[in-house]
């Protein structure tokens, strides 16, 4: 057995990819953590670099993967059950860690069950399996993150039983209602809360306005799915994200522990019997180990923080680095989308120009993610930078002021 024949091809498969100018660049190792001291945020080191790093790419935006709480939580639940859980939910890998945090989030979520699993990524797959038939129709945002795409390949929706409406485009998404063929049973309309490239939040009101009209004209109905996984916790008065910032529900909420709350593992929170139907149906919940009791325990003490005057006050933290950051690069006359989300777009519009300032960021310590073409469409180039609410008034100020010195 040699795997020469199968490496010489992928490799060829991947320089594709370079030429394409989608290739993925070498991934950055992280080796050390500096806690917050002062006036100066957390830092980080890279291996082979020698200096210190502010990350403005992190989704972690309440800043609770280092909190002390949650580490002990993580530390306590490790030392009662071990690290991993020995086998899949069904086959008694389920932990009180487990049920308890489910039960926690159904209930920050206002929803009567919800479903954890390994990611949100998985928790889109396991959703469209759960919820899909034969005589199901999909229609999408076309800015959707990549696993609600895949969630409905997964779950084998033939072509002509999806549609995909223009960002954010509620007449759009009428004119795909109203193309719904003849013989379909159930409609699911699917869209993320926060669009994590943009920043930019779904009109969940005009959305559930729009589908008002045609909830009895299916025989199963119609269900709204959103997947809120850069809203929950960073977004809204009191972190319930895009639901409470538009003041509109969706039927169904996906989303991820792994971004405001700091930790890891995704869910789906909806009525009890989507849940059940989950864990019947949704093979990436049933076929493999849930998440660690360590990344449970903590998830759960995340929510807690979050749902408490800790949580308020770290949201208030966000909100305000936020605020600085997007007048700062206004000032500095720069392009934005506007919004109070922490992810700040820079529309550089150019890639030479990206390339060249995602360079001139790293080399003064500071990690942003570029969007260049082929990935983004000639024109849309972009920054990303995400607020963080260790971040401190010092940190953004020294991020704009590397920008201001910015000489192309
Ligand atoms: C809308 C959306 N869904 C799902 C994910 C994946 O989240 P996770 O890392 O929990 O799989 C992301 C994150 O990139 C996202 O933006």
């Amino acid at each position: 057995m040699t795997l020469e024949r199968l490496d010489a091809a992928l490799l060829r498969e991947v320089e594709a990819l370079e030429a394409e100018g989608r290739a993925k660049a070498p991934e950055r190792v992280i080796t050390g953590y500096l806690p917050p001291e002062g006036e100066r945020g957390p830092r980080y080191r890279l291996r082979g670099v020698d200096r210190e790093f502010i990350r403005m790419n992190s989704n972690s935006y309440l800043s609770l993967s280092n909190h002390p709480a949650l580490i002990e939580a993580a530390d306590r639940a490790t030392r009662d059950f071990g690290v991993g859980p020995g086998a899949v939910r069904f086959i008694d890998g389920t932990f009180v860690h487990h049920v308890e945090l489910e039960e926690r989030i159904a209930a920050f979520m206002g929803r009567p069950a919800a479903r954890i699993f390994n990611s949100a990524y998985t928790a889109n797959l396991g959703l469209a399996l759960a919820i899909s038939s034969k005589q199901t129709f999909w229609i999408g945002d076309e800015l959707n993150h990549n696993s609600i795409i895949r969630a409905m390949r997964i779950a084998a929706v033939p072509r002509e039983n999806k549609a995909i409406f223009r960002h954010n485009d509620v007449d759009d998404l009428k004119q795909c209602l109203e193309g719904v063929p003849e013989g379909i049973d159930r409609v699911i309309v699917i869209f993320d809360g926060i669009f994590s490239m943009r920043g930019d939040n779904a009109p969940l009101a005009a959305i559930d306005a729009a589908c008002a009209p045609y909830r009895d004209r299916w025989p199963e109905g119609l269900v709204t799915v959103v997947d809120d996984s850069h809203g929950i916790g960073a977004y809204g008065a009191t972190g319930r994200g895009t639901e409470e910032h538009t003041g509109a529900r969706a039927d169904i909420v996906v989303g991820t522990f792994g971004k405001a709350f700091g930790v890891n593992g995704g869910f789906v929170a909806a009525s009890e019997a989507v849940v059940e139907a989950i864990r019947q149906k949704a093979d990436t919940y049933i076929y493999t180990n849930p998440l660690s009791v360590a990344d449970a325990a903590a998830a759960k003490v995340a929510v807690d923080l979050t749902d408490g005057e800790e949580g308020r006050e770290r949201l208030a933290n966000l909100l305000d680095r936020t605020r600085r950051f997007r007048e700062g690069i206004t000032e500095l006359g720069w392009e934005s989308i506007p919004g109070p989300h922490p992810v700040v777009p820079l529309l550089v519009r150019d890639t030479a120009r990206t390339r060249a300032l995602v360079r001139y960021f790293f080399d003064d310590g500071v990690l942003v993610v570029g969007l260049t073409f082929p990935v983004v469409p000639k024109g849309d180039e972009t920054i990303r930078f995400q607020v963080n609410a260790a971040h401190t008034p010092a940190d953004i100020d020294r991020v704009l002021g590397v920008l201001e010195s910015f000489p192309g």
